[in-house]
């Protein structure tokens, strides 16, 4: 198991995870100083006073919620690093539906679409429940036969709140809400980080995200479906077609050229609202 690092309260997961690994970069391997944590690690907040979210976003960090941030050292070259995000939200699907189908069959059975909305969010009923953010942050000098930058990955699942902020309300849930039953955070965590370090082993080996393409397209919402890509030149509509090795999305636009979506400052949504 990743050693963890527990709060009840901190102002990002993220940040700390952060500070955590410069205390790492402090240390020799004969001195290990007092505080020093080796990657990978986690930690873990029961509540986050300054929870961020992507382009510049706050993220509701209410008691209720799940905030982690796994801290990893990636044998990746630097420019594969967001590829991270991809395998955390397959892994962070994957652990859900385990969740769900151990926990809470029947209600699994009454109602549940679990599905991921590229390239960072999981969406449950329509709604978004996960949001991933991951940041990276390069050495000031570069070791010898090491990748030199370290990548913190920050996940919040919306397990257990009660309530989300006005502006949220028509776009988030938590699974509570969904289900009408408790979320064990340990447990989920336990499966999330499962499936995420068998992924991240094989991606590492193989340097591409060949290996999950295919399951990642079963649980992708918008696959075959037409979508706005919002960029910060504009819109336009297209078909979802999947993603390629990179984790980038393919989609086809209206004159049949294949294009390849970046992360980043874009956003697809739906045709009809934010998930479909
Ligand atoms: C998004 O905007 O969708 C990404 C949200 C990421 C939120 C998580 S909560 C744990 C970690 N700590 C933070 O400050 N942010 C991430």
């Amino acid at each position: 198991m990743v050693s963890r690092y527990i709060y009840d309260e901190i102002d990002s997961t993220n940040l700390e995870a952060f500070r955590l690994a410069k205390a790492e970069k402090t240390q020799t391997d004969t001195e290990s100083e007092e505080g020093a944590v080796k990657a990978p690690f986690l930690v873990w907040a029961k509540r986050q006073t300054d929870g961020r979210g992507r382009v510049g976003r706050k993220w509701q960090s209410d008691e209720g919620g799940l905030f982690f941030s796994l801290y990893l050292r990636p044998q990746v070259e630097v420019d594969k690093a967001s590829m991270l995000t991809v395998v955390m939200a397959l892994a962070v699907t994957k652990a859900l539906k385990k969740y769900l189908e151990e926990y809470v069959v029947w209600e699994v059975e009454r109602k549940c679409e679990l599905a991921i909305k590229w390239p960072n969010d999981v969406i449950f009923n329509r709604k978004k429940v996960v949001g991933i953010l991951t940041t990276l942050q390069m050495d000031e000098e570069r070791t010898e036969g090491d990748s030199g930058y370290g990548v913190v990955i920050g996940v919040g699942v919306n397990t257990n709140q009660k309530t989300f902020e006005d502006e949220l309300l028509d776009k988030a849930t938590s699974l509570r809400s969904e289900i009408g039953v408790s979320i064990l955070d340990e447990i989920l965590l336990k499966y999330i980080e499962e499936y995420f370090m068998q992924a991240y082993t094989t991606f590492e080996k193989e340097q591409s995200l060949a290996f999950l393409k295919e399951e990642y397209e079963t649980m992708l919402i918008n696959l075959n479906k037409q979508v706005r890509v919002l960029e910060p030149a504009g819109e336009y509509r297209a078909v979802a077609r999947g993603i390629n090795d990179k984790g980038h999305l393919v989609v086809e636009k209206e004159d049949g050229w294949l294009c390849e979506v970046y992360a980043g400052e874009v956003s697809v949504r739906g045709l009809y609202g934010y998930a479909d």
